[in-house]
C-alpha cells in the first residue's frame, strides 16, 4: 500500500498526486514509468514519473482523468492509499551532451513526463526550448516548473487564450527556423507526436517521442502495448516507452487505440451511471 501525501488540482479532469514509494524515488531517471493499483481488482494505470522528493521519498503522478481507473485514482485524497505502485518501469531517456538545441514539446498532460527529460538535458548542460501545447490556457500545466529550467518556453494555444495561437508544429518550426536544433523531444497526445514527428523529419533533426498506448501486465507478456517501429514488432512497457519518432507507425497505433477507447468509454458510461 501506497499512501497519497500532496493532491492538487491542474485542472478539472487533471490531477498530481504525490505518492510515498522511496525506493522508486531513489531509482527512478527520466523516462521511467510506474504502474498503480487503486484496489486489488483494480486495472494497472501506467504514469510517467513526473518527479521525486529523494528526503520525503515520494514520486510525482499527472493523472489525467480519463476512464473508470483514472477517475477511481483522481477521487482519492491526501491520507488515501492506493493498493500498489510498482517501477520504476521501462528504458531511462538517453541524455546526451548535444552541439545545438534541445527542442522539448510537451502536449496536454504529456508536459509532466517532459519535465524530467527537460531536468536532465540542463544537467547536460544543453539548451534547451521547450514547446508547450494545449487547446486553452487552463490546460497548460507545469509552467512555473518548466520555467525554472528550460532556457526558453514557448507555449502554444489552439484558442488562443494564452501565449501565440497555433498548433505544436507552429512552435516547433519557429524554433528550427532561428536556431540550430540537434535533437527534440515530443511528448503528448498520439497525434500531436506524429505531426510533430513529420515536422522534424522534414529538417532530419533525431527526435523522440514516449508513447502512451494502453498497458496490462507491463512486463511484455501481453502484448496489450504492442507497437511497430520500423519494420519491427516493440512492446512500449519494456521496450519503451521511448522511441525514435521517425521510425514509429502512428497509424496503426492511432488505430489501435481508438479501438480500446470505445470499450473504455463504454466502462466509464456504466461506472458513470452506477456511481
Ligand atoms: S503491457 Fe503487456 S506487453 Fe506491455
Amino acid at each position: 500500500m501506497n499512501l497519497i501525501v500532496g493532491k492538487e488540482h491542474f485542472s478539472e479532469n487533471v490531477v498530481k498526486l504525490e505518492i510515498e514509494a522511496p525506493r522508486i524515488a531513489k531509482a527512478r531517471r527520466a523516462g521511467h514509468f510506474v504502474i498503480v493499483r487503486v484496489d486489488e481488482n483494480g486495472e494497472r494505470i501506467p504514469l510517467t514519473i513526473a518527479g521525486s522528493d529523494l528526503k520525503k521519498g515520494t514520486i510525482t503522478l499527472v493523472v489525467q482523468r480519463i476512464g473508470v481507473s483514472s477517475d477511481k485514482l483522481t477521487s482519492l485524497n491526501v491520507g488515501d492509499k492506493v493498493c500498489d505502485v510498482v517501477g520504476p518501469l521501462g528504458q531511462a531517456t538517453r541524455i546526451e551532451k548535444q552541439e545545438g538545441t534541445v527542442l522539448c514539446c510537451g502536449g496536454g498532460v504529456g508536459v509532466a513526463p517532459l519535465l524530467p527529460i527537460i531536468q536532465a538535458h540542463k544537467a547536460a548542460g544543453n539548451r534547451v526550448v521547450a514547446v508547450l501545447a494545449a487547446r486553452n490556457k487552463d490546460l497548460i500545466i507545469l509552467e512555473d516548473e518548466v520555467r525554472k529550467s528550460a532556457d526558453e518556453v514557448v507555449i502554444m494555444t489552439d484558442d488562443g487564450s494564452y501565449g501565440k495561437k497555433g498548433v505544436v508544429t507552429v512552435g516547433m518550426e519557429d524554433v528550427i527556423a532561428r536556431e540550430k536544433v540537434s535533437e527534440a523531444v515530443i511528448i503528448g497526445p498520439a497525434i500531436m507526436m506524429k505531426f510533430g514527428a513529420l515536422t522534424t523529419k522534414k529538417y532530419n533533426i533525431p527526435t523522440i517521442v514516449s508513447l502512451n498506448t494502453v498497458m496490462v501486465d507491463g512486463t511484455g507478456m501481453c502484448g496489450a502495448c504492442r507497437v511497430t517501429v520500423g519494420g519491427k514488432t516493440r512492446f512500449v512497457c519494456v521496450d519503451g516507452p521511448e522511441f525514435d519518432a521517425h521510425q514509429v507507425d502512428f497509424d496503426e497505433m492511432l488505430r489501435r487505440m481508438a479501438g480500446f477507447k470505445a470499450e473504455e468509454q463504454e466502462a466509464y458510461k456504466a461506472y458513470i451511471d452506477k456511481k
